[in-house]
């Protein structure tokens, strides 16, 4: 190994790395930073990793190929693992693995590294990635192959004078970028328990109880384009919605899931803009949709969503999915009424130029143009196959 390429975050973990992979490999190492929304300041963490003793150090700026390639999709396909998680952390993990493959073939790096521990979803995510892409990169995971203790890794960085100030202590371990905030570990690792408020930092309430507040969503063909009427860039939006509703306390999501690596997990996640934006695009859907697309498309969204949690991003049936789910958005154009509230939020409205929504065939007042004499043969026919079994006995009533 010459020259190795680390995903770089500018906590202890990677920057313990960092001269691990030195003095092990001695090899040169860069540090990538990849900029996927997350709200560290990434100069800051540029300085560090050449303090920190990184030959060179990369700030890669990913945020629109983020926004445009994986969160747009998983608006359009209305992307939850295990119907609750909005998948942030899981969706940024290839498009890193890309950005580190990219990197490597630039640099000239024969080798990439990352600071997954042995246990969780990501190494999966990364390795696989990385492999498809390149099949030629080595892959390293200090911790992996380290698995040392936090009191440890002080201990190293003392030793070896690796100058990291470790604010505060934290028992819990954070993922975030712009679709999402993940935490786990700490007193959380209890499911009886309930999180405490201080885990909490995209969801702090600042309004009053009774507070409330409408909001307009404008979609285009499945991609939220203007809030409130104001266009913006799928990032800013995505940006302010989540502020917006994240100060009513929204978007909370408290679960146990299911681990690719067969191990059960209870996980918090803050993601305001991720809950609001797929519901308020799952009532649009339902104005437009006939409801033979709707109902495979609920089946297809759920395998999306395996996909993506299980790393099996950059594969063939995913991008077959892909193009299913954007032939789907063609007329998913409109907008949607939103009202947030204390801690919940609910959609009260909807209107779209391409909905199939008929008040002349729904009402049930007058301007009714159903004509229920067709209902009657209808259900005649529908009926037929249930009335024949009748006669014959064979229903189980
Ligand atoms: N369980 C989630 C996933 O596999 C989030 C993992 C995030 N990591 C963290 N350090 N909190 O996608």
């Amino acid at each position: 190994m010459k020259k190795i390429v680390l995903a770089y975050s500018g906590g202890l973990d990677t920057s313990i790395s960092i001269n691990w992979l030195k003095e092990k490999y001695g090899a040169e190492v860069i540090a990538a930073l990849v900029d996927v929304g997350q709200p560290e300041n990434l100069q800051e963490a540029y300085r560090r990793a050449i303090g920190v003793g990184a030959d060179k150090a990369l700030i890669v700026d990913a945020k629109e190929e983020f926004v445009n390639d994986y969160i747009l999709p998983a608006i359009g396909a209305n992307l939850f693992y295990e119907k609750k998680y909005p998948l942030a952390t899981a969706l940024a993990r290839p498009l890193i693995a890309k950005k580190l493959v990219e990197t490597a073939k630039s640099e000239g790096g024969d080798a990439v590294a990352h600071g997954c521990t042995g246990k969780g979803n990501d190494q999966v995510r990364f390795d696989v990635g990385i492999r498809s892409l390149d099949p030629g990169l080595a892959i390293i995971a200090p911790q992996r192959e380290w698995n040392i203790s936090r009191e440890e890794a002080i201990e190293y960085a003392k030793e070896k004078n690796i100058k990291i100030t470790v604010t505060k202590k934290s028992p819990y371990s954070i993922d975030e970028n712009i679709w999402g905030r993940s935490i786990e570990c700490g007193v959380l690792e209890d499911p009886y328990r309930e999180p405490p408020e201080e885990i909490y930092s995209w969801t702090r309430i600042t309004k009053k109880p009774g507070d409330i507040q409408y909001l307009e969503i404008d979609f285009d063909r499945g991609v939220p384009t203007a809030l409130d009427g104001q266009k913006m860039a799928p990032y800013d939006l995505i940006k302010s919605l989540g502020k917006i509703a994240g100060a009513f306390g929204v978007g909370r999501i408290d679960m146990v899931e299911n681990r690719l690596v067969g191990i059960k997990s209870r996980e918090i996640y803050e993601a305001p803009a991720a809950v609001v934006l797929i519901e308020a695009h799952r009532e649009l859907e339902a104005l437009v949709l006939d409801r033979e697309l709707a109902h495979y498309k609920y089946i297809q969204e759920e395998k999306m969503a395996e996909l993506a949690y299980y790393g099996l991003w950059f594969t063939p049936l995913r991008n077959c999915l892909s193009s299913f789910f954007e032939e789907s958005q063609r007329y998913v154009t409109g907008r949607v009424k939103v009202k947030l509230g204390h801690h919940n939020f609910s959609i009260v409205g909807r209107k779209s130029p391409h909905s199939i929504y008929d008040i002349g065939l729904a009402t049930y007042d007058k301007g009714d143009r159903f004509d229920p004499r067709h209902s009657e043969s209808f259900i005649k026919l529908w009926g037929y196959t249930y009335e024949l079994l009748g006669k014959k006995g064979r229903i189980d009533g």
